[in-house]
């Protein structure tokens, strides 16, 4: 799409509200070492991460999100009866039917507002963002919520050191208002390369291997993951991503205030940054206290920055994630 010249947003809203929320449990990378061949030092050097939060065995996953929508509804001034959009990005549904959207409007009481799951890899949060926000500038709706919520602990191997070192367990939630002004989203870029599809699955479970007792038993209901090509990957496609969505907003890279990268390795968010010669102090990174979240990540990182007091009115933020699909993209938004 061709450079904009008006300082009006492609897609306006507001958000008025975000919250997020991490299960209590925690495990740090001592406590991985205790039942796995790896250590804290490996971890750390290779990935940024010293610990990460994971549901207990009790817990509900949707209750995650349920928690982080009603602190961003709260914080929003907002009450459940008045959301007319849900949209949750999340990979691994609560059930395989109805999924996550449907547990998480029970939670609110939602009665009227469509709700449904988006899956996008670790994207989802920011194809969800976007969609919430078309959605609100065609008029079918006045208030969303988008809800980013990933339990990725109960699909890891936890005898596999190369995969399950590396996520944790959340949610994040957006208000986003209808509201026309500076505000909203700039420059989106959303894309997929599906030639590499391969770097990340779970093969079973689905109706192309549904679960039975060998599908289990080869542990094919776990993550697997080719990290290096993922690895690889990432950095151009979210950079490319980044470029593409500044270019439609009409802003030099300069003008961002805020990079918040998708946390999936502090190494590709380094990488990523010198890419694009955004200065370090412009970049969250909470991946060493929470580590891959996947849809969560954004909407976390997103929430903790806001709390901290350090969004101001008028800020330019881009929200650029990649994973599974591969599903990647980048939305800049006006605060
Ligand atoms: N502890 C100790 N050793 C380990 C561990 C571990 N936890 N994991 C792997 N190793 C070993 C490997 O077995 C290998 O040993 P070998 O040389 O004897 O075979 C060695 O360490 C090197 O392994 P590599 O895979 O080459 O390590 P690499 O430096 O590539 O780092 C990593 C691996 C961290 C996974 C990296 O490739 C990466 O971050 N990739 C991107 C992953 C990613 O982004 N995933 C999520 C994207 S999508 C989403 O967010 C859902």
């Amino acid at each position: 799409m061709a450079r904009r010249k008006t300082s009006a947003p492609l897609i306006p809203f507001k958000v008025t509200g975000t919250g997020s929320f991490l299960p209590s449990k925690t495990l740090t990378n001592d406590d991985l070492a205790q039942f796995l061949d790896t250590s804290d030092e490996w971890i750390r050097t290779r990935t940024g991460i010293r610990l990460r939060h994971v549901l207990g065995k009790e817990e509900i996953p949707a209750q995650m999100g349920i928690e982080a929508a009603k602190r961003a509804l709260s914080r929003a001034g907002k009450t459940s009866a008045e959301v007319d959009l849900l949209l949750v990005a999340t990979n691994v549904p609560e059930e395989p039917i109805p999924g996550t959207a449907p547990h998480i409007a029970a939670g609110l009481s939602l009665r009227k507002a469509p709700f449904a799951d988006l899956t996008a890899g670790c994207a989802g949060f920011v194809y969800a963002l976007a969609l919430a926000g078309a959605w609100l500038q065609v008029g079918l709706a006045r208030t969303a919520l988008v809800v980013g919520t990933e339990a990725l602990s109960r699909f890891v191997d936890w005898e596999d050191r190369a995969t399950c070192v590396l996520f944790g367990d959340g949610a994040g939630a957006v208000v986003l208002e209808r509201k026309s002004g500076e505000s909203g989203i700039l420059g989106v870029a959303l894309r997929g390369d599906p030639t590499k599809l391969h770097l990340l699955r779970i093969e079973a479970g689905g109706v192309r291997l549904p679960a039975s007792c060998a599908t289990v038993q080869a542990k094919k209901h776990f993550l697997q993951m080719e990290g290096k090509g993922l690895f690889r990957a990432a950095v151009g496609m979210m950079a490319e991503a980044t470029r593409a969505a500044a270019a439609q907003a009409g802003i030099p890279l300069a003008a961002i205030d805020w990079v918040i990268p998708h946390q999936a390795n502090l190494r590709i968010i380094e990488a990523l940054v010198k890419r694009l010669r955004i200065p370090a102090e412009k970049v969250v990174v909470n991946i060493d206290r929470v580590a891959n979240t996947s849809t969560a990540s954004i909407p976390i990182a997103l929430d903790e920055l806001v709390q901290e007091g350090k969004v101001e009115a008028g800020q330019i933020l881009a929200l650029t994630a990649f994973g599974a699909g591969a599903c990647y993209g980048t939305v800049i938004l006006r605060w």
